[in-house]
């Protein structure tokens, strides 16, 4: 086989047989195909999409790319979530600890930033030393005592889809139902759980713009898990704003854990809790749906929910009391006010551009090997369907280094929409599928 011909036949419209499809993801994890071939590849998928064989076919060759773990041997039913990207989601460090704490067993492998979108490691990592490099060994180890621990890829586990992952990043290759539901199902399916709930999110700061592209992506992977016998249900959810207030990845943390003292904003705690429930429900801790919001509520004002994180924090290496004294994780060193230029309600906030702003000034990534900055970031100080006069103040954006922070600020000011009329309001939670 030669990998250019295979990229000529799929953007040429054609279909790559199995073996095929394990040629491209072996050679490529194993470094025998270069970036740029697998680039080219990635890029004619975005145009020419996969079938529905190709896209199994792809999660069954990364989801085998390392090893497959067996945690049988660990009693309890292995749930995860996951989210397909979104603008201040921090809800997996909030909604693991919440199923956790309920019972539910959560080995919960995250990713780093992608596009315009923050990464759950790269929150975590922002913790004084957070490691989620755990060895399979620790990670057993951790889930038999504390029932929960935050992954991120390795060597070991679904190495392909961290390779490709950090391709698609810098390669606009990200925005595509299979590259997405086939990165999302491989190193889910690799961990071995049971069951899974899906946070499918929509709307100008998601991936899929459009709900029926996020319903197709959610009915893509439900049906790649039902495949393999797992419980999967999928949310479709709004991204037509940031989640919360805070962006970028030590200000998330610190939100997470305000939220994990029932202290946090009204969306976000919604949403975590509406995730738990369907873990706890698709874990068959609760007999019904309803029994399982009571009791992810429970976990949430009894503080057993943000003792499991402490818990889980402190496991991995990090520094537990950074998560009450905000001064122990990284903080910005400036701060630039954005107010709103006349009086009106706030009708839309591109979350898109607001995560292209937080990128800018270091919270994300341009190219493969860059570093980021986990103390900057962007606090919204209202959200859509408020009321504001002007000069109010929107968001405030944290820096450490100058350089890009007008061009920054710029994008912040087009990201917010202010008109006459009051907004109708936004449904959270659109669609279950599965
Ligand atoms: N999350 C993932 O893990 N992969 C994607 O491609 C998008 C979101």
């Amino acid at each position: 086989m030669r990998t250019v011909d295979l990229i000529q036949r799929k953007r040429d419209g054609g279909e790559l047989s199995p073996e095929e499809i394990s040629y491209l993801v072996d050679g490529y994890t194993r470094g025998e195909i270069p970036d740029y071939q697998m680039s080219a590849f990635l890029m004619a998928v975005f145009f020419a999409n996969m079938t529905d064989r190709e896209v199994s076919r792809l999660t069954e060759s990364m989801m085998h790319s390392g090893e497959m773990l067996d945690l049988s041997g660990i009693p309890g039913v292995k749930v995860d979530k996951h989210s397909t990207g979104g603008v201040g989601d921090k809800t997996t460090l909030i909604v693991a600890p919440l199923a956790a704490a309920a019972g539910v067993i959560v080995p919960t492998m995250g990713g780093r930033g992608l596009g315009h979108t923050g990464g759950t490691v790269d929150k975590l990592e922002s913790i004084p030393g957070m490691r989620t490099n755990l060895s399979v060994e620790e990670l057993k180890a951790q889930l038999a005592t504390v029932g929960l621990c935050f992954l991120s890829q390795t060597s070991e586990l679904a190495p392909a889809d961290g390779r490709l992952y950090s391709l698609r990043d810098v390669t606009a290759t990200v925005e595509s139902i299979p590259l997405i539901a086939s990165s999302i199902m491989s190193k889910k399916l690799a961990e071995g759980v049971d069951a899974l709930v899906l946070d499918v999110k929509v709307g100008n700061g998601a991936f899929m713009k459009k709900q029926v592209d996020a319903r197709r992506l959610a009915q893509v992977m439900v049906g790649i898990g039902r495949r393999m016998d797992k419980r999967v249900q999928a949310l479709i959810t709004d991204m037509n704003q940031p989640l919360g207030y805070a962006v970028g990845n030590a200000l998330e943390v610190m939100e997470a854990s305000q939220t994990l003292q029932n202290a946090g904003p009204a969306d976000l705690t919604r949403l975590c809790i509406e995730l738990a429930a369907r873990m706890i429900f698709v874990a068959k801790i609760a007999p019904s749906l309803e029994e399982a919001r009571r009791i992810a509520e429970k976990n949430l004002v009894d503080g057993s929910a943000y003792k499991k994180f402490k818990d889980v924090v402190a496991a991995q290496g990090g520094n537990p009391l950074a998560l009450d004294n905000f001064a122990l994780l990284p903080n910005a060193t400036g701060a630039r006010e954005i107010a709103s230029p006349r009086a009106g309600y706030v009708s839309l906030i591109d979350a898109e551009d607001i995560g292209i702003a937080a990128n800018m000034i270091g919270a994300g990534r341009d190219k493969k090997e860059d570093s980021i900055d986990p103390a900057v970031g962007i606090i919204l100080e209202v959200k859509a369907g408020e009321k504001v006069e002007a000069g109010s103040i929107l968001c405030r954006l944290y820096y450490t280094k100058e350089d890009r922070v007008e061009e920054a600020a710029e994008k912040v000011e087009d990201a917010f929409h202010i008109s006459a009329q009051r907004p109708e309001e936004r449904e959270l939670i659109l669609e279950v599928v599965g």
